[in-house]
């Protein structure tokens, strides 16, 4: 698949089917993941790969908007250094890279809020550092969820030329 290809097809993919994510896949994500690029090629990133079930029902309960955990077979938590002053822009590199391969691999996917939002009344963050006991000076970007997809969506493109500023704003 041509990565344009995979860009437009990726969607948030919220249904999956039972069948399993190999190991295989799991590695082919995270190598994916860590070839992202990074300020100073810092690498701030961790990863939480769950495919626990249990682990998963909590997860999907930290918010309203989380619930697609206890379906989906495999969640990987995107976490990074605090430190490290540009880990949330690194971090989501990594995880933009782990969607297309997800897509290019024939699996959904979706991006789930867990840093800057308090869905669950509480610091989402930190509510899922609990669970799954990441260190204090270790963020919780976001999860994201990933199985064979039980949801159709079709490719899209939202270019929009309102959205383009041509030489200054
Ligand atoms: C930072 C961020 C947070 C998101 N949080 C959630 C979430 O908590 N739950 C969810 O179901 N989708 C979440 N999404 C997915 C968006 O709802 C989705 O990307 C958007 O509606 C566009 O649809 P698409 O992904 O199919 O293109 C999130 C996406 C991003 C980038």
């Amino acid at each position: 698949m041509e990565t344009f290809e995979a860009i437009l097809k990726r969607r948030s993919i919220r249904r999956y089917k039972g069948k399993e994510i190999t190991e295989g896949q799991i590695k082919k994500l995270l190598e994916a993941a860590m070839a992202a690029p990074s300020a100073h090629n810092n690498q701030p990133w961790e990863f939480v790969v769950v495919k626990d079930k249990e682990m998963r029902s909590k997860l999907s309960k930290v918010h309203s908007y989380a619930w697609m955990c206890a379906e989906s077979p495999l969640v990987i938590v995107v976490c990074g250094d605090t430190d490290s002053l540009q880990w949330i822009d690194d971090c989501s590199a990594a995880a933009e890279n782990m969607l297309l391969t997800g897509t290019e691999m024939g699996l959904g996917s979706c991006w789930i809020a867990a840093r800057g939002t308090k869905y669950s009344g509480k610091d989402d963050e930190q509510v899922i550092r609990e669970i799954l006991g990441i260190p204090k000076t270790i963020g919780v970007l976001c999860m994201l969820s990933f199985g064979y997809p039980d949801e159709e969506k079709a490719p899209r493109t939202q270019y929009n030329e309102d959205k383009i500023h041509r030489e200054r704003y």
